[in-house]
């Protein structure tokens, strides 16, 4: 493998800045710094060594032929059918934090809790992949459980941090998993390929309200207990 073209920022600077985005310019991320991103995201570890990661990237006239198949599913109201299975509510603390999330969004998005149109627009701009040039499909076997889907989300993160590294933005998308033939179609993928999320990604847009949004963490004290004895 290639020594990876690595860019001057520290790893702090990159799990620092790194936040999702939501809201991106009509510029393409060039061939040679995609190259370096994913280079570097290859070096993320895994059960075995075994790599179960398989990831697809559309980007150009197959990326807006993708986004029009996802927005017209949404506004069919077509149901998802997820390959893996998923929370579809949290609750206690859990629900907390999300609702927590879901109001710093829509604050800065102006939105109102009863404003159902305006979720309903929000919701879409998921399937319009929030505008970005390029979007990422995490996929793996489908016979693979947790366990090895831990192994695609350190890989995730991986590249999410070489991303903001090379001045690139993403987000992370759960909803991208609700149509997994559309993706299977697009890269005539095999059907034992299984889709777990996607990764939208390029360039912020600075003028998009929805990039203000800031989240929070709960205290080291909350999420590690440490113990000696
Ligand atoms: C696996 C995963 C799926 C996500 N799915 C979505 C999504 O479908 N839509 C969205 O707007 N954000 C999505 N997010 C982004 C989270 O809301 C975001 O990471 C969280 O609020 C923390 O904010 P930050 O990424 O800016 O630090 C997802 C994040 C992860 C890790």
């Amino acid at each position: 493998m290639n020594k990876p073209n690595t860019p001057p920022m520290s790893l702090a600077d990159a799990i620092n800045h790194r936040r999702s985005v939501r809201g991106f310019l009509p510029k393409a991320v060039p061939a040679e710094i995609m190259n370096a991103i994913f280079e570097q995201a290859q070096m993320a570890p895994s059960n075995c060594n075994t790599q179960p990661w398989h990831v697809v990237v559309a980007s150009g006239n197959l990326r807006t032929a993708l986004r029009d198949k996802f927005v017209e599913r949404a506004k069919s109201g077509t149901p998802s059918k997820p390959d893996f299975s998923y929370v579809s509510r949290f609750e206690g603390v859990y629900r907390g934090r999300q609702v927590e999330c879901a109001a710093a969004l829509y604050g800065e998005m102006a939105i109102a809790r009863d404003d159902t149109v305006g979720r309903n627009r929000a919701a879409l701009r998921n399937f319009e992949f929030f505008d970005a040039p390029h979007v990422a499909f995490l996929c793996m076997d489908r016979s693979f459980g947790a366990t090895i889907a831990v192994d695609v989300g350190i890989y995730a993160q991986t590249l999410m941090l070489s991303m903001t590294a090379h001045g690139v933005s993403s987000c992370a998308m759960g909803s991208l998993r609700s149509h997994p033939d559309l993706v299977r179609d697009a890269f005539d993928l095999d059907e034992n390929m299984g889709i777990l999320f996607g990764i939208c990604f390029g360039y912020e847009d600075p003028e998009v309200p929805a990039n203000n949004t800031r989240t929070s963490r709960v205290p080291v004290s909350d999420a590690v207990t440490f113990k000696d004895h």
